[in-house]
């Protein structure tokens, strides 16, 4: 088929996620045939760099030998069965690996089990399911059947994790389906205490992006904010979810952001990253504590009656196993290190001055650009991504902040051109033609 024939069929039998299908057929988007490294390539030939690691997920690059491998030796094994009453290799190794690399506290139980799923939203909702279960088995005339989450989180687009979101935008919708729960400002140490001091008793548990909060545009949480909520969920026997499925896997620049602070939650998400950007598996990983709870003869009903058909899906464990064995061989989060810094260097010498930007936000190589008051009809983040096309690179809006959020295995070289790149699209959409004494740039590693 040509071009013109896929985008016709495009137009007339798909519905995009997260897209206004009315402006859809005016924009001719690429699509994309095949990739490579940090590189898609579209059906008329042109090239452009990933600066969204496709959604955040691309870890070692597209079509990494070591992941096609993998992948394709599992297909001559099985392609998919279940994990409800059969068990297979590559699920059985992925837990230990996984495990192996969870985040470690001094004096603190590990995270030991591992319960799996096929997307970030599933992998929340799961989590919140297991807490709630967990309080309701220990008590079951209990009143913990609330959840504490932050204002900006998003954690996915299914009920239970749409419940536990604070994105106006994207929840308000939805409110009359939600499930009960207390929205508490990020950051806000005191807030929370104060929440947990008058509604302790009522809360199963409590869900938080850790120190980054992406979808809201890139927020950054105070230093010491995570470990402050550790210790007040331990102090208030509320169960501590920490939704690691956009900043796992070395995107802010340690494997898991708890790290960062020390932290072991009692139940912590993982999708996305988590098969380098290949195929969709995700992860709760939970602590002995939570898993025994949960142990009883059948009529007792302490199982946890959940689960998906592709859970831990063969292919997809491959292909996580593999993604976790490059980590290794190629020294990953070392060699990310000065790409960071370089990162950071690009964006306040070439980003920072344009007049429009108002703020740069960035941990790791997660960044979030935030353009200056335009109008909502605008869509000046959208104009900028289109700009970005234009020359060469995928860039993704949130509202009118511009996200990268490129592939670990990213080059150096690739990295300037992704940044000067995004620099003019952004002068070119903004009409910001003036540098001027540069924007604030959010003092992070
Ligand atoms: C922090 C966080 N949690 C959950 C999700 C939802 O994951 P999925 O899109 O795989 O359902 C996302 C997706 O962007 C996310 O950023």
């Amino acid at each position: 088929m040509t071009t013109e024939e896929l985008r016709a069929l495009d137009r007339s039998a798909l519905w995009h996620p997260f897209t206004q299908q009315q402006g859809w057929a005016a924009e001719d988007a690429p699509i994309v045939e095949r990739a490579e490294g940090a590189w898609l390539h579209d059906t008329d030939g042109r090239a452009y760099l990933d600066g969204t690691s496709a959604l955040w997920c691309n870890v070692h690059g597209h079509r990494h030998p070591a992941i096609d491998a993998a992948v394709r030796a599992q297909l001559d094994r099985v392609a998919h069965t279940t994990m409800l009453g059969l068990s297979h290799p590559p699920a059985i190794a992925l837990a230990e690996a996984l495990l192996a690399i969870a985040p470690r506290g001094e004096g603190r139980a590990p995270l030991s089990r591992v319960f799996y799923s096929d997307n970030g939203s599933t992998a929340n909702e799961i989590a919140l399911k297991m807490a709630f279960q967990w309080h309701r088995i220990q008590e079951p005339d209990g009143r913990r059947t609330k959840f504490v989450y932050l204002d900006m989180s998003y954690h996915g687009d299914t009920i239970g994790s749409v419940s536990v979101g604070g994105i106006d935008l994207f929840h308000t919708m939805f409110r009359p389906l939600l499930f009960d729960g207390i929205r508490v400002a990020a950051g806000d140490v005191e807030g929370l205490e104060r929440v947990l001091r008058d509604h302790g008793d009522e809360i199963a548990a409590l869900i938080m992006e850790p120190l980054v909060q992406g979808a809201a545009g890139m927020l950054l949480h105070p230093d010491g904010y995570l470990r402050a909520v550790r210790e007040l969920c331990d102090a208030y026997n509320v169960l501590m979810v920490v939704d690691e499925v956009a900043t796992g896997f070395g995107r802010t620049g340690t494997m898991f952001a708890c790290e960062r602070e020390g932290v072991v939650p009692d139940l912590m998400s993982v999708a996305k990253g988590l098969t380098g950007g290949y195929l969709p598996l995700a992860a709760t990983l939970t602590t002995e504590r939570v898993y025994e709870g949960f142990l009883g003869r059948f009529e007792e009903f302490r199982t946890f009656f959940h689960g998906h058909t592709y859970t831990g899906n063969p292919l997809a464990c491959a292909a996580a196993l593999a993604t976790l064995r490059v980590f290794e061989d190629e020294d990953t989060l070392a060699a990310l290190q000065p790409k960071i810094a370089l990162l950071a260097e690009l964006l306040e010498a070439s980003i920072a001055p344009l007049e429009t930007v108002a703020e740069i936000r960035r941990r790791g190589v997660m960044v979030g650009i935030q353009l200056t008051d335009f109008p909502l009809e605008a869509r000046m983040g959208h104009q900028v991504t289109l700009a970005a096309r234009e020359r060469g690179a995928i860039v993704r809006p949130l509202g009118d902040v511009v996200v990268l959020m490129p592939p670990l295995s990213i080059a150096e070289d690739e990295l300037r051109q992704l940044v000067a790149i995004t620099a003019e699209a952004i002068a070119a959409a903004t009409g910001a033609g003036t540098p001027r004494a540069p924007a604030a740039v959010a003092p992070v590693v």
